[in-house]
């Protein structure tokens, strides 16, 4: 598996799993009807350092992305998101994809990074915790999710 950073000619292959993602309305706080468009905007937006997971035959199995969390004084405080093609899920990638994330955020200067939103059910939490992370604070019952209700959102934090 490469990562690599990504290309405007990448998106054709991130949406298909960023739209199912995001459709599922489980783990991100963003629309589930979100336009590939819209989405687009949100994902490869030119604030943030985008990168993508290529399996051996190149085809793009995941996506993350860091920015500055906060803007000004605060802006050495950055935010990341992951996303893995679901039928890729379970193979590393993920994993691979926040180690990466994390020593390219260090060597960008960064102090530290947040997640904002974290859903308290997503078992990405118990991967972030592996890598560093601790649970700040939880927004109680924010997140309306599709089998469990309403769930807290986590925000969670790690110093680089
Ligand atoms: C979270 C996500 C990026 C993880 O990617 P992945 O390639 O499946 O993760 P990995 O295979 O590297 O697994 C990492 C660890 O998390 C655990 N894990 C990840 N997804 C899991 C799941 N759905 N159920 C149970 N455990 C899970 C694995 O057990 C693994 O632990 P290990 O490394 O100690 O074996 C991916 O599941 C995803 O895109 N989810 C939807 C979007 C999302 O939730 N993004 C994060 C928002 S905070």
């Amino acid at each position: 598996m490469l990562i690599r950073e990504a290309a405007a000619e990448d998106w054709p292959q991130i949406w298909p799993f960023w739209h199912r993602i995001v459709a599922a309305a489980e783990t991100y706080a963003w629309g589930p009807d979100t336009s590939e468009e819209d989405a687009r905007a949100l994902w490869m937006s030119p604030a943030k350092r985008v990168y993508v997971a290529e399996d051996d035959t190149g085809a793009v199995v995941g996506s993350a992305y860091a920015t500055p969390n906060y803007g000004g004084p605060a802006a050495g405080v950055a935010n990341a998101g992951f996303m893995v093609d679901p039928d890729q899920a379970g193979r590393g990638i993920g994993r691979a994809l926040a180690e990466h994330v994390l020593e390219a955020a260090t060597a960008a200067g960064y102090r530290a990074m947040v997640f904002n939103a974290v859903v308290e059910t997503n078992p990405a939490v118990g991967l972030w915790t592996s890598l560093g992370f601790r649970i700040l604070g939880t927004v109680p019952a924010a997140f309306e999710h599709p089998r469990h209700g309403l769930v807290g959102l986590h925000i969670m934090y790690r110093a680089l």
